[in-house]
């Protein structure tokens, strides 16, 4: 087995900044299934500029976008960099990150060498105009998300973020639960929180598609800890462990998707048989929503992320003057929506894209208050950085959120003294 990095170095004292460091590169040749596209090499650390901020990373998070990177679709990350002018033909990956900041540009205020940190992945350029016009920079032009559309993400000893991306540790929490939940947990805060009108509020129900996953699994907590009411599907019976772990989490009730077989686009309203089948469908899944909730309520917000097998059904059964809040397509990107339900009933359907600032303080509070957990279910070593992203594409990963260690040497550690 290839040895894992912290049998190759030893803790720098901090602030050295080593000229290289080990990192698991995906590159063009190499595109594929994640065991085929992650490889082990050592590169040059890279340079930080006036508001960056390079960070010692002690465990990475685990999430779908390293999984579309390797896969080198739906786009190339590396050959788009490329024709901006970044010269590097491969990708770091990694979009979560807890560690330790190791050196800061001059002109970084908010955080110093030793800050124990986690990063968000919401990168854009300080004097964009939109972003100087103080409006939402998940808007601006320059709006990337780091560790998947820019380079010297967190799987590697240190990572490239800005300053703003840093916020403090929940000390609490080991490195590998800290690096979990940022992600999933600011794009879940932002579709539950974010758009105005819609936002979630005590006693409302909301369907969360995926309850167990990622996102879903935030989600839950989020509409608990704002006191909605959340009934979370999953592939599995009211015992199955999925379920379970959602009831766990806060859901007042769950749905078996393996219970309907109406997914997918939706039928053509001229063909009568098909589209007829489909509402029945459609009408026996809102059904199950009212027995998980006990009672006869529409989801005023639904939580959207696999796409094309299942929007159909969410804007059916979605209430009137609700949203449908999405931020992902993983089973397809032609969402079909029978216009009629739609504007009739005045729903919304709202596109929502990782989180801003305060969005992402949102959920990194909650954490620390300890209202959202961050559901770290399992561990992987470094070395393991390619297996954990196959099981994500295979659906095969376990409930919740996965962590990579990189410089920490075993789990369970929270401070730098501890890790050395
Ligand atoms: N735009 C953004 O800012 C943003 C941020 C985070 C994630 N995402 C995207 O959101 C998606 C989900 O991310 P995640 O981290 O939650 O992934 P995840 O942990 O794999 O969870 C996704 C869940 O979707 C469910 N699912 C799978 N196939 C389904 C289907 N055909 N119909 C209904 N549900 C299905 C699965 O649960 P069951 O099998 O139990 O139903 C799975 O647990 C990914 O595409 C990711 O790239 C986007």
């Amino acid at each position: 087995m290839a040895k894992d990095i912290y049998e190759l170095t030893e803790i720098p004292d901090v602030g050295v900044v080593p000229p290289k460091m080990y990192a698991q590169l995906i590159r063009p040749e190499r595109f594929g299934d994640p065991t085929k596209a992650f490889q082990l090499e050592q590169v040059q650390v890279p340079e930080i500029g006036p508001r960056e901020v390079l960070v010692y990373v002690m465990a990475a998070g685990v999430n779908y976008n390293n999984v579309w990177a390797a896969l080198g679709i739906p786009i190339d990350v590396i050959g788009i960099r490329n024709r901006k002018g970044e010269p590097e033909r491969f990708h770091i990956g990694g979009s979560d990150a807890s560690g330790i900041v190791w050196a800061v540009g001059k002109d970084v205020k908010n955080v110093k060498v030793g800050d124990e940190v986690v990063t968000h992945c919401g990168w854009w350029n300080h004097d964009d105009p939109h972003v100087v016009a103080g409006k939402d920079p998940m808007f601006a032009p320059s709006q990337l998300i780091w560790g998947y559309e820019t380079n010297w993400g967190s799987f590697a000893q240190f990572t490239k973020v800005q300053d703003h991306m840093c916020l403090p540790k929940p000390q609490h929490l080991n490195w590998e639960e800290a690096a979990a939940y940022m992600l999933v947990g600011a794009t879940a805060y932002r579709m539950l929180h974010g758009w105005k009108g819609n936002e979630v509020k005590p006693g409302e129900p909301v369907l969360i598609w995926g309850g167990a996953g990622g996102l879903g699994s935030m989600a839950i907590q989020i509409v608990k800890a704002a006191g909605g009411r959340a009934v979370a599907v999953v592939n599995g019976d009211a015992n199955s462990d999925k379920a379970q772990f959602c009831k766990k989490l806060g859901a007042v009730g769950t749905i078996n998707r393996k219970d309907f077989n109406h997914w997918g686009m939706l039928p053509h309203w001229k063909d009568e048989t098909g589209y007829r089948a489909w509402q029945e469908g459609a009408k026996a899944f809102g059904k199950a929503f009212w027995n998980a909730l006990g009672e006869k309520k529409n989801p005023t917000i639904v939580f959207e992320h696999p796409g094309e097998d299942t929007v159909p059904t969410s804007i059916f059964v979605c209430e009137t003057g609700g949203m449908v809040v999405i931020c992902a397509g993983t089973t397809g990107y032609n969402a079909t929506i029978d216009l009629r339900y739609h504007w009739m009933k005045q729903k919304r359907f709202q596109g929502s894209h990782f989180a801003n600032d305060e969005q992402c303080k949102g959920i990194n509070d909650l954490v620390i208050e300890k209202k959202v957990d961050p559901c770290m279910s399992k561990v992987f070593q470094f070395n393991e950085t390619a297996a954990c992203h196959q099981l994500m594409k295979e659906n095969k990963h376990p409930n919740g959120n996965m962590s990579i260690l990189v410089n920490a040497k075993k789990t369970g550690l929270k401070t730098l003294s501890e890790s050395r």
